[in-house]
């Protein structure tokens, strides 16, 4: 199968375009899941390695945790505005394996094991997911899938798994263009859908290999490929960047079944402001990014739940033609970045276009500019809605309105452009 396939691509190779528009379109991972951006829930960003229940609760990654998740999730709207899968990230088994080279979930912190928190998650109707790594170990330490691939992939399945995250930590990032590929055909061959999320392409990256975008589309539904977003505004930036700089490689790989991942929300945590939030919200959105959050859903601030729970930009992120958007144009350190969605209209898509500010001077700043230099040249207009505020504008604005954006200092203004 795989070599009918290389000889395909071999036939049209003369043809570079269409041969790229087939590469995503049609030799992407059909396994029916992620059509749009996943969206849940992880622990890693907020909770990290915490295994100190004495000391840490409410924190430590346990089953507690896991529980008390998915009821604030269920309670506080954050099922029903579509955060559905619910994932462990690392440090959740013994260090070591059984004699059989089962994996063990940690006794003390998950008592009752993981099919019974997995059937605790989808009583309540909400998808269970986990982690592993490619490699010898976690990069905790923990033991890694290297010679227990198909242990793993079956243990998962029976646990009634739903999402496998596959770290990259203790493996060498050469080897991984067929270890990723042969883990997720062992997860295809369980029978049990699962989402594969890789991140095959950050240790590539990280490590001089330039990532083969078209084979890891082919075999992940979603991909990791800068660095781990830390809970601060200049993390959150430098991923931003990475997204803009390397769009012209990346962006065309995403597409439903498929996706480029950013990292996790932070939202709601210890490191960004209000406006610095809506920045991530709202990016998130054009990027067409997974909406995986990690924060204490017991602790958060109401201001901060809006903003995860805002219909009309999830409404944005899962729109579902799934393409990526970019970053259009730069002005005064202000970014344009804009994302093609429907409604299509007169054969013009509307838009959603995300103004963030790098500037930290401290006051508000005006920039001004029309739809044709970002792009949008509907000549029959667009309706413009502003969706932090919800407001709709009384005018009709033309490819050539002159348009005027306050922004506020690293924060952001994000508007709907509906094709008319
Ligand atoms: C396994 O792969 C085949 C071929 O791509 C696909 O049709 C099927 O849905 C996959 N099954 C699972 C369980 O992922
Ligand atoms: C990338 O993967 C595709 C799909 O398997 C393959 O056809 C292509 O030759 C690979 N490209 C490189 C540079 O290895
Ligand atoms: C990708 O992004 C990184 C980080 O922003 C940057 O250093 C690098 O030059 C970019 N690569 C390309 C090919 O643009
Ligand atoms: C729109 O912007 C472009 C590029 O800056 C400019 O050439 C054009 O004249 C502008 N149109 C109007 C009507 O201002």
């Amino acid at each position: 199968m795989y070599l009918r396939q290389n000889k395909k691509m071999l036939l049209i190779s003369a043809l570079p375009f269409v041969c790229i528009l087939l590469a995503t379109r049609v030799y992407s991972l059909e396994n029916g899941l992620a059509r749009t951006p996943p969206m849940g829930w992880m622990t890693w960003q907020r909770f990290r390695c915490i295994t100190d229940c004495g000391t840490f609760p409410n924190d430590c990654i346990s089953e507690n945790l896991v529980k008390r998740t998915v009821d604030a999730l269920v309670r506080d709207g954050f099922k029903d505005a579509g955060y559905e899968y619910v994932i462990i990230d690392d440090c959740w088994p013994e260090m070591k394996r059984s004699g059989e080279g089962l994996l063990i979930p940690d006794k003390i912190r998950f008592p009752n094991g993981m099919k019974a928190l997995g059937d605790y998650i989808h009583s309540n109707g909400l998808k269970f997911g986990i982690y592993q790594d490619y490699g010898t170990k976690t990069c905790a330490g923990y033991p890694g899938i290297i010679g227990y691939e198909e242990l793993d992939a079956n243990l998962f399945a029976s646990w009634g798994v739903d999402y496998v995250k596959l770290d990259g930590c203790y493996a060498d990032p050469k080897t991984m263009d067929e270890g990723y590929v042969a883990f997720g055909q062992l997860l295809n061959k369980t029978g049990r859908p699962m989402v594969y999320s890789c991140s095959w392409p950050v240790y590539q990256e990280g490590n001089g290999i330039d990532p083969n975008f078209t084979l890891i589309a082919k075999h992940c539904n979603l991909w990791r490929n800068w660095d781990d977003i830390d809970d601060s505004w200049s993390s959150l930036a430098s991923i931003a960047n990475y997204f803009a700089e390397n769009e012209s490689r990346i962006q065309q790989f995403a597409g439903p079944g498929h996706w480029n991942d950013p990292d996790m929300l932070i939202i709601g945590n210890f490191g960004l402001s209000l406006e610095q939030s809506k920045v991530q919200m709202a990016l998130w959105a054009v990027l067409a990014a997974p909406l995986i959050m990690s924060n204490d859903l017991d602790a958060i601030r109401p201001e901060y739940r809006e903003i995860l729970l805002n219909r009309e930009i999830i409404n944005i992120n899962q729109d579902s033609l799934g393409i990526q958007g970019v970053r259009r144009k730069v002005i005064n350190n202000i970014e344009i970045w804009a994302r093609p969605i429907l409604p299509k209209n007169n054969d013009f898509y509307s838009f959603a276009v995300a103004y963030v500010s790098h500037r930290t001077d401290g006051a508000p700043f005006k920039i001004q500019f029309n739809l044709t230099e970002i792009g949008l040249t509907n000549s029959h207009g667009y309706v413009e809605l502003d969706v932090f505020e919800d407001v709709i504008s009384s005018t009709i604005k033309y490819p050539d309105t002159l348009l005027s954006v306050i922004v506020n200092p690293t924060g952001c203004v994000l508007h709907k452009f509906i094709a008319f």
